[in-house]
Formats: C-alpha cells, structure tokens, sequence
C-alpha cells in the first residue's frame, strides 16, 4: 500500500479578492503535493475558504449584497484564481456548506459531551476584527492591532461559552517538546513555545444574537467563533460528518501549511480542540512568511497594496508567477514582490536560461543530426553524475519543505548545461568528422539532462515542465513517478525531438 499525504493551506476569508500573500501559500502547497505525487503517495491536498464571521458579513453589507451571495461570487473568484495558477487541490471547501456546518456541530458536541472543557463565562475585552480575535492589551499597539493598524479594534462584552483552552497547555508543551517536528520552520516553534509557557486563557467560542455563522444546536441564538469554526476545515472537508472514507484515510494531517500570522491558531487551539474532541493531532504545521509589497508591507486588503494573481498569470503565464513566488523567497521568510523583479527573473532565468538551453539543445540536434541525437558516442558520466547529484540534493531539500532549494537544485541542471555548451563550443565539434561520436554523445546528454531538470522542475513549473518533456520527446514522463523518470538513461536512442516556439518569448519593453 502507497504511502499516504495530507497536505492543507489555510482557507481564505472572501472579505475581499484573492491577492498574492494567498497566492503565495497555495501555491507553495500545490509545489509539496506535486512533490509527493511524484514520490508515488497517494496525496489529499484541500484548500477553501472561510466564509463566516464579522469581516465577512460587513465586506456583504458594504458591496449591498445579501451575505449568501456575496460569498458565492467570492468563493468562485478564489477558485479560479487556484484554477488560473495550476494550484491542483483535491478537495476545496467552503465553510458556508452543509458539510462543513454539520463537522463544526459534530465537534463541538463531542467536546460538550466528552467533559467539562465547554462551560458558560462571561467576555470582556478588544476584539478585532482584521484577525477576527481577541486582543489582550499587551498585544495591541496605541491602542491598534499591530497586524490591522487601519481598523479599530472593538471593545466586546457578551455572556458566551467557553473552551476550556487553559487545561490543554502542559499537554502541548509535552507535544511540542517530544516532536521538534511539530512546528516548522524553527522560528516558528519557539514563538509558540514561548506563548504555551505564558499560559493560554481559555477562550470565548460563541456569538450571541444573529451573527453570521454556524449556530450552536445546544445554544439557541448563538454562532460559534469564526476561528473555532474555520479549523474544522480540515476534517469537514474529509467529509467528517457523514465518517467518509476520505477522513479515515487521511486525518492525520501530514502538513498544514498556514502563514505566520496564523501558526498559533494551528498550534494550540487546533490541537487543543481536536485533543477535547478525542480526535488524532497533526502531524506538523509550517508557517510560511510574507509576500511584502515594495517598501516591506504585507500585501493585504486592508494595507491596499493588492496585486490580482489572475491578471499576473494571464500577463505571464502561470509559470513565471510560481517561479518568482517559489524560487525569489526564501522558503520561511518574508520576501517582496514587483513586478519589475518578476519581469527580471522571468528574463533572466527562464527565457535566458531555461528558454535559451532547451532552444539551443534542439536546435543543434536538428541541425547536426536531423533531430535524432543518439547515444552512439561515448558516454558523459559527468552530466550524469550532475544529474544524480541533483536530484539528491531536490529530495533532501524539499523533504525539509525547503522549497527554493529544491528549485534551486533542480536549475543548477539548467545552468550548469549552459555553461557546458559556452566551453565544450559543440559548433566547433560538428565541424571535426574525428568527432562525430564526441558531439552524438554530448547532444544526447543534453536532452537526457534537460528532461532530469523537468522531471524535478514539475513541482514549481508543470506546464514548463511538461512543455520541455515532450519536446526532448519524453511526454510520458510528466506526472509519473520520479523513481522511475529521474533515472539517467531513459531517453531512448532513435527519440525525436520536438521544435517548436520559444518557451518564454521576450518580454515588451517597459512604455
Ligand atoms: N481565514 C483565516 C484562516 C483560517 S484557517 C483555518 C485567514 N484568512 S486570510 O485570508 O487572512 O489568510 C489566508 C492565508 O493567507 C493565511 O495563511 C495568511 O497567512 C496568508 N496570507 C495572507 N496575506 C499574506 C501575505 N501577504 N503573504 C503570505 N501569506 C499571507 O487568516
């Protein structure tokens, strides 16, 4: 039996359009289910959005819509963006549908009816609504959320039910400390080290009146908390509620993959719920950094500074954008984006480098051997030791979801083959018939080092990918498992390539 991954992003808030900070996450989960695909798992990847909530209901209420409709026309605005960017989810889900409502509900009985850790109290305190949670004043800032300086928080009393959150600290600090796993990257792990040895407050989960949320069966009139109910999203979307198949196969999460705003969500009030629920913990959560805008702020619809992920792909080309999202930043750190360094790096690496070598590898096979490069000479254990090396090193780095090394193995392939053709000069090899064997075996390395780059490119850029595979005439290996394809020697004598347009055609110059 196949190993199994279950890999999740955070589920969007459709206050406003899909930006590049959500494209960032889902893209850089699309990269590590691809990844494991390829590795032969059998991959559940779910991505969704989180409809409820006071953010929501009030972006509804600005737009003069009725909420259930704006959150229709939201939701599908993020779905085709997943669509337009290649994002391959299996599963995406909506906290506004049934299934999802019926899990929340699910949850929450199975924590009323498994002790005391559900129980009436009283809130006071600021509420904000940018991260739709409660602010002690020693997190906010002049009296602001220092995440959502434009929005003032709001000062919330209500008579409500509590989760006892409190009870579940020790336990989490054992778990953190006995899985240094747990918590990903390092940084991360000791930020919620340090809040776990703070102590946790229990926390408020209900709303009382007519919010927009799941109601409370047990609580007439009330909704439960936005963020008590958007983490049900990972087993509702499994199909929980109704005991699918789906959830029995892949709860556990492998990974969740949420940003850094967000890791202690994920890290102790997930955690905590699933462990007064009796249900198994995740395996790990990685908290990714941010897309800043140039001069270092976060892009977001508050600050303003959104960038349409749809227009960039449809500019571009899906590729370039993962490309720049996944290779330009530092896998765990923040990193800015413009358009021009997008724009710099589609020049410089993919036309100049990847474009030029694949253009340059066929046009000499055309040119020199009708467009049949045969092993026939000797053979070039250095370009195979490259690739083998390559590969290694594509494994153990995105086995530590160290996605821009993984990339970055993967194009030391590319360059290395560039720099190959500037000092082996093949033209001048053609010109020796002495040298016939020399240059049949080199040209032949080349479109078998070309189709190894794709094979471990497939994660970042799979149309590229899957372009350069059926032009080095290997379309079979796109999507098939790497044991197999990456595997020096495939290519067999007497394949054909393929010519055809450039892959990545010169940018207009700048008006
Ligand atoms: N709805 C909650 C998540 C609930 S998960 C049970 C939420 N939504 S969000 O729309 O604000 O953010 C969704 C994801 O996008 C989060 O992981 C967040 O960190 C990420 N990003 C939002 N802006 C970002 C950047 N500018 N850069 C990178 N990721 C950021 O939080």
């Amino acid at each position: 039996m196949s190993r199994r991954f279950y890999i999740t992003t955070a589920i969007d808030y459709v206050n406003g359009r899909p930006h590049l900070g959500h494209t960032y996450e889902k893209v850089a989960a699309d990269a590590l289910a691809r990844y494991h695909r390829l590795l032969g798992e059998e991959v559940c990847f779910l991505t969704g959005t989180d409809e409820h909530g006071t953010k929501v209901a009030r972006a509804a209420e600005a737009d003069g819509m009725d909420v259930q409709a704006f959150v229709d026309r939201q939701a599908a605005a993020f779905r085709a963006a997943w669509d337009a960017l290649d994002v391959s989810y299996d599963v995406f889900v909506r906290t506004t549908e049934d299934r999802h409502a019926r899990a929340v509900q699910q949850v929450l009985e199975r924590i009323r009816d498994r002790g005391d850790d559900l129980f009436e109290g009283t809130y006071e305190g600021w509420y904000c609504v940018g991260c739709e949670a409660y602010k002690p004043d020693k997190d906010l800032v002049d009296g602001r959320c220092p995440d959502h300086p434009t929005l003032d928080p709001r000062w919330v009393k209500e008579d409500n039910l509590f989760f006892r959150l409190s009870r579940f600290r020790d336990g989490l600090l054992a778990h953190l400390e006995a899985n240094p796993g747990f918590v990903q990257p390092e940084t991360r792990r000791n930020e919620v080290l340090a809040v776990l040895r703070g102590g946790l407050e229990d926390l408020s989960v209900s709303r009382e009146g007519l919010g927009w949320g799941v109601p409370i069966p047990f609580r007439p009139g009330a909704t439960v908390y936005v963020w008590f109910d958007a983490l049900v999203n990972y087993v509702s979307g499994l199909g929980f509620a109704d005991g699918d198949e789906r959830f029995r196969r892949f709860w556990p999460a492998d990974l969740h993959l949420v940003g850094k705003d967000i890791t202690r969500f994920h890290c102790i009030i997930w955690p905590a719920m699933l462990l007064a629920a009796g249900l198994e913990l995740p395996r790990a959560v990685y908290g990714h950094g941010w897309v800043l805008a140039t001069g270092g702020q976060r892009e977001s619809k508050s600050a303003g500074n959104v960038t349409d992920p749809v227009a960039l792909a449809e500019q571009y080309g899906p590729d370039p954008v993962r490309y720049f999202l996944l290779g330009a930043i530092p896998f765990g750190k923040d990193g800015e984006f413009s358009r021009a360094r997008l724009e710099e790096k589609y020049t410089s690496a993919l036309a100049n480098e990847l474009g030029n070598l694949l253009s340059r590898t066929l046009n000499m096979a055309e040119k020199y051997r009708a467009g049949v490069p045969d092993p026939d000479g000797r053979p070039e254990p250095g370009i195979e030791d490259l690739c083998a090396r390559a590969t290694f090193a594509w494994r153990e780095a995105m086995d530590r979801h160290q996605l821009d090394e993984g990339l970055q193995a993967a194009w030391n392939i590319v360059s290395t083959l560039n720099n190959l053709i500037q000092s082996r000069e093949p033209w001048k090899v053609a010109k020796d018939p002495a040298r016939e064997r020399e240059l049949s075996a080199f040209l032949y390395a080349l479109c078998e080092g070309l189709r190894i780059a794709a094979v471990l490119l497939q994660p970042f850029v799979p149309r590229t990918a899957r372009a350069v595979l059926e032009r080095v005439g290997a379309p079979g290996d796109y999507a098939a498992p790497v044991a197999v394809t990456a595997t020096w020697g495939r290519l067999v004598p007497g394949t054909a390539v393929v010519k055809g347009e450039p892959l990545f055609p010169r940018l207009p110059e700048p008006a």
